[in-house]
């Protein structure tokens, strides 16, 4: 075993294949707020992480350093293999880090072909710069069929779909821009359950047809052990399990979360 990995549910946990992405003792500080205390983690390529925890635990602080829209205060970032410090949303997408926001960013009014190729339109060539309607539409068709969503026409006004459908929107024009790795937050949250298995199966046929790495928070454990392949939690700014979803259960996970939070209780107390 590596002596290097501290716990022995994070060594059993590490992927095995090269990997996408790894953080080391990533900490990010805001005034007197500490929201992320050293974290680190693994993506393999082709891997879904899971990343789990209470509201507040800093989950959305390390997307948002992974997309390059927050800095960290410390710690390292290696994309690749290879050290990066990523300067802007613009520098970690043109890395192929992707990310579907819980509010999704898409233009509700705009169709859903316009919506794949939202600031990056095909213009035809010649001294106007046109825009290529009929490409664009033929393009986003194909991509959507590709990777099995389905909507009646490319040209219904983005507001027209449901939520999951929407978020399968989102997904593939993160997708389509060739995205290595996809970062997903809460997606699922606020969707039924029939919405949530359109994107389930979304995540999982893109997982199939590989190239992609994916970490997603989400809220619901059953629904995480089943799409994710390893799950980390996330408590007060710092990673305290790390599994296979193989290796784990609903049951454990909420026993770590409730021994946490009596122990706190009981700080508290005192
Ligand atoms: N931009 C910010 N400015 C100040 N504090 C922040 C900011 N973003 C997050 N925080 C704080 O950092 C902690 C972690 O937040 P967050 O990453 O959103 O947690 P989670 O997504 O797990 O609910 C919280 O205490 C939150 O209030
Ligand atoms: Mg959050």
């Amino acid at each position: 075993m590596d002596p290097s990995q501290a716990s022995s549910s994070v060594a059993n946990a590490a992927p095995a294949a090269p990997l996408a992405l790894r953080g080391e003792s990533l900490v990010k500080r805001f005034g007197a707020v500490t929201a992320l205390d050293g974290v680190s983690f693994t993506l393999g390529k082709g891997e879904i992480l899971g990343i789990l925890g209470d509201n507040g635990a800093g989950k959305s602080t390390l997307v948002k350093i992974l997309t390059g829209f927050h800095q960290p205060t410390g710690g390292t970032l290696h994309i690749d293999g290879h050290e990066t410090l990523l300067r802007s949303v613009d520098h970690a997408r043109s890395l192929g880090i992707e990310c579907v926001y819980q509010d999704l960013a898409l233009a509700n009014s705009l169709s859903i072909y316009h919506n794949m190729f939202l600031n990056r339109e095909i213009v035809r060539r010649g001294p106007f710069r046109l825009l290529d309607h009929k490409q664009m539409r033929e393009r986003a068709a194909q991509c959507l069929d590709d990777i099995g969503v389905h909507v009646s026409s490319v040209d219904l006004p983005v507001e027209r779909l449901s939520g999951g459908q929407r978020q399968a929107i989102a997904v593939a024009r993160a997708v389509h821009s060739n995205a290595k790795i996809l970062l997903l937050d809460e997606p699922l949250a606020a969707m039924g359950a029939r919405e949530a298995g359109l994107i389930i199966d979304l995540l999982m046929r893109l997982k199939e047809k590989g190239g992609l790495s994916i970490i997603m928070i989400m809220h619901n454990y059953a629904q995480t052990l089943d799409i994710a392949d390893r799950i980390m939690l996330m408590q007060r700014g710092r990673v305290t399990y790390e599994q296979k979803s193989a290796l784990t259960s609903v049951s454990e996970l909420m026993d770590i979360v409730r021994r946490e939070y009596r122990e706190m209780r009981a700080a508290s107390a005192r």
